[in-house]
């Protein structure tokens, strides 16, 4: 699985989908750029998603808020005072921690490590091994996982100041120790928001403080009215959004899975009180729908509901994605209630109801939330998508498997030699083909190595023109995942790529 992921990594890079961000300066940490490749992959992925979700609904439209906001905004979602995460410092190594991480991983050994005796157990006592029994009878690891349960409930909401007592206390209890020098002289646990903070204005004693948005929803919610009025919606209906949002996360760690600019895909659904949680599960069911229509396989997701709910949130689940590094998060679906338009008549002074003909009544709409990262979105496609293949001839392929509607190139037009006028009849090709589809030429090197080039790169079809095609103006099409062939006319040629890569 580290292998999996370390060759995620590197191969995103060596076939043009992700750099590190300014990587002649070394790079910016958890800041990442997307190649000829990657942008491409990026974009049909919220076409895809934008498409889904509103083009086939009638009742959602979409906008494109800007990312800086009137810093009142900030006040009211609650992102000024409550958008923080606990962090600690170790005095010697003078190394700085997210608290919850510190402990989750501590404890994430202890259980690996439990789980490792009780594994030996297992085989020891074969036949007669009683887990329950075993865990009960071992103090250690009872404690252990007892703790987990303990720790594990403190961090899953936002903490007082209080909590961060406590989360210290607890750290020195477990006697955690700075996971790259061993200290375990720590600071005390304080908060720290994640908002980038930035300036409008030229004078530093006018210019006003502002941030760069940390989520996209609360584009939608300060233009409810403005789209509901103009757009004439009734409710239910939906407002969609993408665009990029900005945290300063101090663990940026796994490649693009945690990144400190990065793009959401979010869609707030406007709904009368009282119906929410029919509507979260409605959404719960189209999202799961969603993604597994890109067939990276069932098996790959699972949901999460959270026990402990934030304090606007009256149901919540997150869409987890087996990465290589394991189960996470990947989307949320949240009941946020009617917390974030209250908030904002309130701060703004404004009336965000809606007039409901049917009920002859005026409320401020509950709202259900689906918002998922597209670069998340991007690293699932890549890692479920990367195959190392054993071939019947006893070679191997690297293959990246993409779902075809998603590949940045649908089609790869290859003359078999560089001569005898087939550069000439594939360029003809892809001049008719260009128009419909993203198609790439590529002439070098034996035809072979072509395919696996474009086998590993993602093109779903390769496009072979040799010396046949000039007489009877067909051409061989290969497929990347079967590597069959057959004949086509060039005349059918975009009936062949829309089949196989249409929406
Ligand atoms: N409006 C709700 C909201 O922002 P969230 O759970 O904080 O909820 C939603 O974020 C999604 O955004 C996550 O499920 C994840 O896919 C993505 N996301 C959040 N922080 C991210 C980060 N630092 N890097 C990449 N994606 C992130």
């Amino acid at each position: 699985q580290e292998d999996l992921f370390k060759n995620v990594i590197s191969h995103a890079k060596e076939y043009g989908y992700i750099f590190a961000s300014s990587e002649i300066y070394d790079g910016l940490s958890a800041v990442y750029d997307y190649g000829q490749n990657g942008a491409e992959l990026k974009k049909n992925i919220r076409e895809y998603w934008w498409k889904s979700m509103v083009q086939l609904h009638q009742e959602i439209v979409g906008i494109d808020a800007a990312i800086l906001m009137h810093p009142t905004t900030w006040k009211a979602s609650g992102h000024v005072d409550a958008f923080n995460d606990p962090l600690i410092d170790n005095k010697d190594s003078k190394k700085r921690y997210r608290a919850d991480v510190l402990v989750e991983d501590h404890a994430e050994k202890i259980l690996q490590k439990a789980q490792k005796e009780i594994e030996k157990a297992r085989k020891r006592f074969g036949e007669a091994f009683d887990e329950e029994q075993f865990v009960n009878t071992n103090d250690r690891v009872q404690r252990y996982l007892s703790e987990r349960k303990e720790i594990l409930e403190r961090l899953g909401r936002s903490l007082t100041n209080e909590d961060l007592k406590d989360v210290k206390a607890l750290i020195e209890e477990l006697g955690i120790a700075d996971p790259e020098t061993g200290s375990k002289n720590w600071t005390d646990v304080r908060q720290f928001n994640l908002m980038f903070g930035t300036k409008l204005g030229a004078s530093s004693e006018t210019a006003s403080n502002l941030y760069l948005r940390p989520e996209t929803a609360q584009g939608i919610f300060v233009n409810f009215s403005n789209v509901q009025k103009t757009g004439r919606m009734k409710i239910p209906f939906g407002i969609a959004q993408t665009g990029k949002a900005f945290r300063n996360e101090i663990v940026a760690r796994q490649f693009i899975f945690r990144m400190r600019e990065f793009e959401q895909m979010e869609m707030q659904y406007f709904v009368r009180p009282g119906e929410e949680l029919k509507w979260y599960e409605h959404w719960k069911e189209v999202r799961q729908k969603w993604h597994f229509s890109l067939g990276l396989g069932e098996e790959n997701y699972r949901f999460h509901d959270h026990e402990k709910l934030a304090h606007y949130a009256n149901a919540a689940t997150d869409i987890e994605f087996n990465f290589p590094f394991g189960f996470k998060e990947l989307e949320g679906i949240h009941s946020r209630t009617d917390f974030d338009l209250k908030a904002h008549e309130e701060h703004s002074g404004r009336k965000l109801r809606f007039y409901d003909p049917e009920l002859q009544e005026n409320y401020v709409p509950y709202v259900i939330e689906t918002s998922i990262g597209l670069d998340r979105m991007f690293l699932a496609v890549l890692s479920a998508s990367l195959k190392e293949e054993e071939l019947e001839d006893g070679s191997s392929r690297t293959v990246l498997k993409l779902p075809a509607i998603l590949a940045p190139y649908k089609a790869a037009v290859l003359p078999l030699v560089k001569k005898d006028g087939l550069p000439e009849l594939a360029q003809e090709i892809i001049e008719e083909l260009k128009w419909d589809f993203n198609v790439q030429y590529d002439e070098k090197d034996a035809i072979g190595r072509r395919y696996r080039r474009q086998d590993a790169a993602g093109t779903p079809l390769c496009i072979t023109v040799d010396h046949d095609s000039l007489e009877d103006r067909t051409v061989t099409v290969r497929y990347r995942d079967t590597m069959e062939q057959k004949r086509v006319p060039v005349s059918e040629l975009s009936k062949v790529i829309s089949e196989e890569t249409d929406f």
